[in-house]
Order: structure tokens, then C-alpha cells, then sequence
């Protein structure tokens, strides 16, 4: 009796990661591919060959788009680049949120047809000129454009190898969609825009 104890204990401990992996609700979200076949974390994570300094990101069963354009504006302050936007979570949202096909990967193909589908959804393909899209892929530092921009209460700014870094993730949490578009908070009355620009 003592070892089935023991042994079920252990078989709790064991089971507390999956608990975790539940607390996210990408399960049975718009992200939920698995009906496709496959782990649903498994088409935006792998284990091997992932990209940034988080989360082991790759579009499981296809290979990640090149951004053709960068944000650029006078008036700004942070500037991305090609290569700093090729670091970010950005190229992994495109692969499915652009509007190239790939056809030899039957999944990503699969999602795509349902972005296809959704006349509902016009903007659903941000595609990879980003200089119509709001910046992301550059160091967060409030401190360079203090009048303007201040350090964010609800959204996270801590991506990247350093930490330090603002994606598509800043205002988007793609594991949880109670804001709706997957938002980080809810926007109501612009909450997410003035929690990082002082207006
Ligand atoms: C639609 C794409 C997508 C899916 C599906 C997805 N993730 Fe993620 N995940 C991301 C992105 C983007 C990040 C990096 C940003 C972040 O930390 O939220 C990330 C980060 C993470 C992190 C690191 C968080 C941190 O604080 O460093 C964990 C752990 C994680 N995901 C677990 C999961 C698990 C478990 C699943 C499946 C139930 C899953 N993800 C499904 C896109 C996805
Ligand atoms: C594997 C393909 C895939 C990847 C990778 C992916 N998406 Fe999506 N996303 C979809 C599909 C398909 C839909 C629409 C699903 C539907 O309506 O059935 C969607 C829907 C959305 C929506 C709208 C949700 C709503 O409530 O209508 C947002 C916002 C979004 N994605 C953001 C992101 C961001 C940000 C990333 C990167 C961190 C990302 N997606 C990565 C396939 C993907
Ligand atoms: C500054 C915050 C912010 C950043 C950064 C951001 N988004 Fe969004 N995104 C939003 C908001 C807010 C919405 C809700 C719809 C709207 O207001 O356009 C949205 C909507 C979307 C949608 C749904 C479009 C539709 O027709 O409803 C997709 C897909 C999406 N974002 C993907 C991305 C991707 C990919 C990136 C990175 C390249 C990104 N977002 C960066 C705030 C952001
Ligand atoms: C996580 C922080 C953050 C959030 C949330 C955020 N922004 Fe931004 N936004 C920035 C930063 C940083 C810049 C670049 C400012 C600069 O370089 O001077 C920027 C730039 C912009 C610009 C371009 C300004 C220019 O001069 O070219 C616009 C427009 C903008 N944001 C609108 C929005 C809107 C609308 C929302 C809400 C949907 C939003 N932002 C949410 C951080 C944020």
C-alpha cells in the first residue's frame, strides 16, 4: 500500500508539467491545430533548431518566411531592421499569417485555408512587408523617448536574447484568447495602446 502511495505521489509530481501546459488555453483556441495531427504546441515550438531567446519558437511543419520591409518613421525613436524582425516572433506568425502557400506541408496549407476562410477576418494576413503594421522587432527603452512612450504595466516587452525586446507578443499572448485576438488586455478605451504611450 505504502509503494502505491509512494507511486501515486510520483505520479502527481510527474504530472504537475501538464497542469501547467493546461493553464494555457491554446487548447481548443483558434491556435488548436491538433485535429490536423500533432502536439498543438507543436506548430509553433520545437525542441530543436528554435528561434530567439524564448520559447524554442518554429512553425513546427514548415519553414519561416524572410520580412521584406521594416517600420520606418521621422518621427521615431526605435528602428528595426531586417535582421532584428528576423529575430523575433514575427517570422513565425507569418508563416501562417501570410499569404504565400506552402505546399508541400499539408498542416501549414491546412491553416492557411482557414484564414482563407474567414471573410469575417480582412486583416488576418499581415503579410511580410511590416512597414503598414505596428513596430515590433527593437529594443524597448522608454527611457530614449521619454515624453512619449513609458515602461508597460499589463503588456510584457521582455523578449528576445536580452530580454528586452518588442514582438507581436508584447500585445499578443497567442496561449490565451479571453481579450479576444489573443490580446495580452483587453483594449477597451485603448488600455493596451496607453499602457505603453503617454497621450
Ligand atoms: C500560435 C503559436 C503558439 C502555439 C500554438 C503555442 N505557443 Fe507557446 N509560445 C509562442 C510564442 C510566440 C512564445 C514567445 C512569447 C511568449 O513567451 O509568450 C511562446 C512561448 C512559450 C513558452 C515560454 C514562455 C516564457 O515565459 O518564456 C512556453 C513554456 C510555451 N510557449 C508553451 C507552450 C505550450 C505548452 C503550448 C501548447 C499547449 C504552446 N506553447 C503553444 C507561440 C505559441
Ligand atoms: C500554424 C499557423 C499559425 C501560426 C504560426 C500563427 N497563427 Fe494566428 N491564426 C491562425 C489561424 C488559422 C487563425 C484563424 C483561425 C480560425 O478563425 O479558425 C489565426 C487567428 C489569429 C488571430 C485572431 C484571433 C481571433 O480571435 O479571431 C490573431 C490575433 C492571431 N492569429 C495572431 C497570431 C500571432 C501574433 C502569431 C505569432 C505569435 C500567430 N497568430 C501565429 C494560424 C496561425
Ligand atoms: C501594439 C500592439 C500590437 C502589436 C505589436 C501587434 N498587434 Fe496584432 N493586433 C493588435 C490589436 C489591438 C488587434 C485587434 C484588431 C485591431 O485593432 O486591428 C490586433 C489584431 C491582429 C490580428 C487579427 C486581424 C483581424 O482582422 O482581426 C492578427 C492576425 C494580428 N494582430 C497579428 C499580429 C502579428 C503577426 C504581429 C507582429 C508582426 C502583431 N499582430 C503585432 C495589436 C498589436
Ligand atoms: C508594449 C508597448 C506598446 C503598446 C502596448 C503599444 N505601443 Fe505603439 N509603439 C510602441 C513603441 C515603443 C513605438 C515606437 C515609438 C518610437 O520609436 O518613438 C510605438 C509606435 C507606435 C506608432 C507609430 C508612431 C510614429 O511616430 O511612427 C503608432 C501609430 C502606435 N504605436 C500606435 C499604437 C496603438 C494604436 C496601440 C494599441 C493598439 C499601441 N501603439 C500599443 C509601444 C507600444
Amino acid at each position: 500500500m505504502k509503494v502505491l502511495v509512494t507511486a501515486l505521489v510520483c505520479a502527481v509530481c510527474c504530472l504537475a508539467p501538464v497542469w501547467r501546459v493546461e493553464a494555457l488555453t491554446v487548447v481548443n483556441s483558434k491556435h488548436d491545430f491538433s485535429a490536423l495531427g500533432g502536439s498543438p504546441c507543436g506548430y509553433c515550438h520545437s525542441v530543436h533548431n528554435g528561434l530567439g531567446g524564448t520559447g524554442m519558437l518554429n512553425p513546427g511543419f514548415g519553414a519561416f518566411p524572410s520580412i521584406t520591409n521594416a517600420y520606418s518613421s521621422a518621427t521615431r525613436v526605435y528602428k528595426p531592421t531586417l535582421a532584428s524582425l528576423d529575430s523575433s516572433d514575427a517570422p513565425l506568425c507569418l508563416a501562417c499569417h501570410d499569404q504565400s502557400t506552402i505546399a508541400a506541408n499539408p498542416n501549414l496549407s491546412e491553416a492557411k485555408t482557414r484564414l482563407d476562410s474567414r471573410s469575417d477576418f480582412p486583416n488576418a494576413y499581415i503579410n511580410t512587408d511590416l512597414s503598414n503594421d505596428h513596430p515590433v522587432g527593437f529594443v524597448f527603452d522608454p527611457a530614449q523617448s521619454p515624453t512619449k512612450i513609458k515602461s508597460p504595466l499589463l503588456a510584457n516587452v521582455t523578449f528576445g536574447p536580452g530580454r528586452n525586446q518588442m514582438w507581436c507578443s508584447s500585445c499578443h499572448n497567442v496561449h490565451d484568447n479571453n481579450f479576444g485576438n489573443f490580446l495580452v488586455a483587453s483594449n477597451d478605451v485603448s488600455a493596451l495602446c496607453l499602457d505603453c504611450h503617454i497621450k
